[in-house]
């Protein structure tokens, strides 16, 4: 059984892997299917350090990897890139890779909790050994609080009236399963669109409980010193806020002046660090899109160390 389709694996393939020797992250290996083909490019004198916060992915590439020791695992962040890096003595690297998000396996696997098909507890985090479930979050949140997270990570339009919902709800008993979840957004919403906006609430909690986007942001800032001169970033995305804040710090790296226009000289000292090199970014072909219907929102950026 396939547990994860690459998505947009020529392409990263391409962008990322400009030296057959080299030293690579992969920040988020999952299945290893984008790190499998990457080592393929690379020779017995080359280096991928990877790493995944869920133990299931971790597990499995601790298995299909056994007898390669080019690769060092570790199951952790990718924001933990510094300290791992330090770990293997690395101190720079030719390409840094993350493909964001959860992998197929995550959502189809009743146990990991990411599923509104199956009777699982709400969890949704990827680590189950930090932070906070999501079924404490919307059992706690104030009603404003939960509409807001609906609205702004899920663009829930009806995120007002779902809210309202829950907190009604858990006044009666507490909710904890996915789906007794499940049933009072369906209450509220038409049978045509409870699939989408099911979908959107559950994507909305994943985004929240893992702090994605702050740790989307501070992997960006930590990866981008770690560049050899000539190194690549690439990263994958599937939500347009993950796809704006690449496309921002991208922007900033590639500055080489922050200052204010009225001030007639330079006096910031910012240091262009990034040349990008998708313009626009790149998104999967409709044979790829056929293949693999999953693949649909993701978005590829890449850049190089100057
Ligand atoms: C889309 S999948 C990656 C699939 C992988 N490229 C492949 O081809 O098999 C995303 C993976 O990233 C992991 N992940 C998400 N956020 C992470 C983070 N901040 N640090 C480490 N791993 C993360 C998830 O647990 C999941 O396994």
């Amino acid at each position: 059984m396939q547990h994860h389709i690459p998505v947009l694996l020529n392409e990263c393939l391409e962008y990322l892997v400009t030296n057959e020797s080299g030293i690579y992250f992969d920040g988020t290996i999952g299945f290893g299917g984008h790190t499998s083909e990457i080592l393929k490019k690379l020779n017995s004198d080359s280096k991928v350090v990877a790493t995944d916060k869920d133990i299931n992915a971790f597990n499995y590439c601790k298995e299909l990897f056994k007898n390669d020791d080019r690769v060092k695992l570790f199951n952790t962040g990718f924001t933990d890139i510094n300290t791992v890096s330090k770990i293997e003595s690395i101190k720079l690297y030719d390409g840094i890779f993350a493909d964001l998000g959860v992998s197929s396996f995550q959502l189809d696997d009743a146990a990991s909790g990411f599923t509104y098909r199956a009777d699982t507890k709400l969890d949704l985090r990827m680590d189950k050994t930090k932070g906070v479930p999501a079924y404490e979050i919307i059992n706690k949140y104030e009603e404003k609080e939960l509409a807001d997270i609906f609205y702004k990570y899920g663009e829930e339009k009806k995120s007002r009236l779902i809210s309202k919902k829950i907190v009604e709800e858990r006044k009666l008993k507490k909710i904890t399963g996915t789906i007794e979840f499940r049933k009072i957004i369906e209450s509220v919403v038409p049978e045509r669109f409870a699939k989408k906006t099911l979908s959107r609430i559950f994507q909305a909690l994943r985004i929240y409980v893992n702090n994605e986007l702050n740790e989307l942001k501070i992997f960006l800032e930590k990866s981008v010193p770690l560049l050899k001169q000539g190194g690549r970033i690439v990263i994958l995305t599937y939500h347009s806020l993950e796809d704006r804040i690449v496309k921002d710090h991208f922007n900033f790296e590639n500055l080489d002046c922050i200052c204010p226009r009225e001030i007639p000289i330079c006096v910031c000292g910012k240091e262009r660090r990034l040349k990008i090199l998708t313009k626009k970014p790149l998104i999967p072909s409709e044979d790829e899109l056929r293949i693999n219907p999953r693949s649909r929102s993701a978005k590829l950026r890449a850049a190089v160390r100057l």
